[in-house]
């Protein structure tokens, strides 16, 4: 029998809902639909806001963010944390599939994926947590999950490490919507330009804006800007907190003569930066919200608070292609490639 595409049939509180918005859903992983496809887990890459999040709750201590992810799994049947309302997705094995969502998804059992939907909305059962990286924010378990009929996945490429291609396809979204926004001459910013997605954003950035365009990478750790300096996207780099949102003006004014910017790319994974990307945005200009700790509330109103007019982009996880897009960017700058070896391998 077929459950609901979307996965409806699994929603327990409130129900009518999707399984993203959802409160609790069912992570039964006896009773399978024929159009749900099985996982055994070996890899949780949590949102790195959420995982942020989590280490400031109950401290950069292995054991209590495991006992937290498994309290918060253990309640809601998906890894969906309750303060930042993002999840993050998961590295496995296809362990059941039926012949059509086989065809439909273009994977088999045995194949080991990635899952390119939250895990927010992600059923998912935690046996066991056996490791916790708290600076790759990955989490070795052993696990069941169920993809939907309307998730989506990719098979893990053999030319690298299965943590490196997991944390590349965690932000898969940003660098194929970045080289959707920038165009040649563009002035553009980077907040959190040391961080995963920000060093791929600077990098396609500065590939779509070229040599009349201009990338500003804003980072907030002195420690953080050799990394930056040596992808060599950035024609500057501002060393500001991304929370202040007056200092964030006045540098980005300074550094663009009163110009400000076409397009500002939010890539932090702290909350309150809206502020700071709406004032560095110029007239007619475009923000690009990834981050997963943006408020619309203070975004929306915010930007009408100040008088700007400015097209605000929602950062959507899934863009056609996108992985292949992502995994490409990365195998096609040895200097990118070497900076994500030397952190997620
Ligand atoms: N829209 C989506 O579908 C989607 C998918 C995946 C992730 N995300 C979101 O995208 C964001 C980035 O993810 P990621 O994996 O690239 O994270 P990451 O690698 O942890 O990078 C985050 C960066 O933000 C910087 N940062 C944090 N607070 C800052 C502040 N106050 N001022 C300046 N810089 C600050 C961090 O600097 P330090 O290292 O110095 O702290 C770090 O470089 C997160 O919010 C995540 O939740 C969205």
């Amino acid at each position: 029998m077929n459950g609901c595409p979307y996965g409806v049939h699994r929603v327990i509180e409130p129900t009518g809902v999707l399984p993203q918005p959802a409160w609790k859903i069912s992570n039964d992983m006896e009773k399978i639909y024929d159009n749900e496809v099985l996982i055994d887990v070996s890899v949780l890459n949590i949102d790195s806001a959420s995982f942020r999040q989590i280490k400031e709750e109950v401290g950069n201590d292995e054991e209590k963010v495991a006992e937290k992810i498994l309290s918060v799994v253990n309640e809601r049947g998906k890894m969906h944390n309750p303060v930042t309302g993002s999840g993050g997705m998961l590295l496995g094995k296809i362990a059941r599939i039926s012949p059509e969502m086989s065809e439909k998804h273009g994977v088999k059992a045995g194949d080991k994926i990635c899952t390119l939907v939250s895990l927010s909305l992600t059923p998912l059962k935690i046996e066991k947590i056996h490791k916790v990286h708290l600076e790759k924010e990955q989490v070795e378990v052993t696990a069941k999950a169920i993809m939907f009929e309307s998730g989506v996945c990719a098979k893990l490429p053999e030319d690298m490490s299965e943590t490196l291609a997991l944390s590349i396809l965690d932000v898969a979204g940003a660098p194929i919507q970045t080289a959707r926004m920038v165009k040649p001459g563009d002035t553009v910013m980077i907040l959190g330009a040391s961080g995963k997605s920000g060093m791929l954003c600077a990098y396609v950035a500065k590939k779509m804006a070229g040599v009349t365009g201009k990338v500003i990478g804003l980072i907030r750790r002195e420690s953080k800007r050799a990394e930056v300096e040596k992808l060599g996207a950035c024609d500057s780099i501002l060393l500001v907190d991304a929370t202040d949102a007056i200092n964030v003006y006045s540098a980005i004014e300074k550094e663009t003569k009163g110009k400000l910017c076409d397009v500002v790319i939010n890539v932090v994974n702290s909350p309150n930066t809206e502020m700071g990307c709406i004032l560095a945005t110029k007239e007619r200009g475009m923000v690009y919200f990834f981050s997963m700790a943006t408020s619309f509330t203070k975004a929306a109103l915010g930007a009408e608070g100040v008088g700007k007019d400015i097209d605000m982009i929602v950062g959507n996880g899934y863009a056609k292609d996108h992985a292949l897009y992502a995994l490409e960017t990365v195998r096609e700058n040895p200097v990118l490639l070497e900076l994500f070896k030397e952190r997620y391998i």
